[in-house]
């Protein structure tokens, strides 16, 4: 374990912090034309940071940066194409990151992919594509921008995991490893990366209302939102809020942490 040294004790240690502000920080959003992701660099734009926006859907990236532009921040966004499972277009996300707006030092590992099947019913395929984009585009992720990081003298960075890296389903078998592993692949990096000044934390939604789920068979929506505490889904925005607030100094002294936002499903 490591020490607490003085490069472990945040800045925010010295005195009054802007509360929730990200003004003049860079951040990296992948799956950012979408649902959560979107919802994110929303947020964070609103909060003053410069966000380059990457996703594998360029046209839908290259819309939601214009509908941010359009709301009245224009040159704060930058959408870039980006296969979070190709190590080569996560290299050109940095580099362009950097060209527009410096070494970046916030990230949200966002983008995913769901399947359905359980352990008896997965295939190949299906866990392929689940574990390229969920764990391995994660890692991918970290190794590319922890080194801005360095440079930068620190950072935040926010996993997106899921509700189904601490409960069982009866489903979504490849689903549940690979979130289970951006968790654990979450407090790794936090140990690690703790005396650089740099924060890994993940936040874990439940139901969420986005085309995500929108894709998924009814009945087991209905299922998952009847076995919801608060007996609805989240929208977009709830756990945007959670995301913002891990990567702000209002998280100073958090790393490590996996933050559920799901209406008490894992509560039950
Ligand atoms: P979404 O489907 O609305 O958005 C996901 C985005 O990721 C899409 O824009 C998609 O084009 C992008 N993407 C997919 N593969 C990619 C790749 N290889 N490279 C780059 N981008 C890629 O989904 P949603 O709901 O916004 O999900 C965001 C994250 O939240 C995912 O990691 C998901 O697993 C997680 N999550 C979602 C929940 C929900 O209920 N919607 C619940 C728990 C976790």
């Amino acid at each position: 374990m490591s020490s607490l040294t003085p490069a472990t004790v945040s800045k925010a240690a010295d005195g009054p912090t802007s509360s929730a502000s990200l003004a003049g920080r860079i951040a990296l959003v992948s799956g950012a034309a979408s649902g959560i992701g979107r919802a994110v660099a929303a947020g964070l734009v609103a909060a003053g940071a410069g966000v380059v926006l990457g996703d594998i859907d360029q046209e839908g990236c290259e819309k939601a940066a214009a509908e941010l532009d359009t709301a009245g921040l224009p040159g704060r966004v930058v959408p870039v194409s980006l296969d979070v499972t190709d190590a080569s277009a996560w290299e050109r996300f940095i580099r362009t990151a950097r060209r527009h707006f410096g070494y970046p030092d916030l990230l949200v590992n966002n983008a995913g992919v769901v399947g359905i099947h359980g352990l008896e019913g997965v295939s190949d395929d299906e866990w392929q594509r689940v574990i390229q984009v969920c764990q391995r585009g994660t890692w991918l992720g970290l190794r590319a921008a922890v080194p801005c990081m360095h440079l930068a003298g620190g950072g935040a960075i926010v996993n997106v995991s899921s509700v189904f890296a601490h409960v069982g389903s009866g489903a979504a078998f490849a689903y549940h490893g690979a979130k289970g592993a951006v968790a654990a692949m979450t407090r790794a990096a936090a140990v690690e990366l703790a005396p650089a000044r740099i924060r890994v934390n993940a936040v874990s939604p439940g139901m969420v209302e986005t085309p995500m789920t929108s894709g998924l068979p009814e009945q087991f929506v209905t299922d998952f939102v009847a076995a919801t505490p608060m007996g609805r889904k989240a929208a977009p925005r709830e756990i945007a809020a959670a995301v913002l607030f891990l990567l702000s100094e209002d998280a100073s002294f958090i790393t490590g942490t996996d933050l559920l936002v799901d209406g008490g499903f894992a509560a039950r």
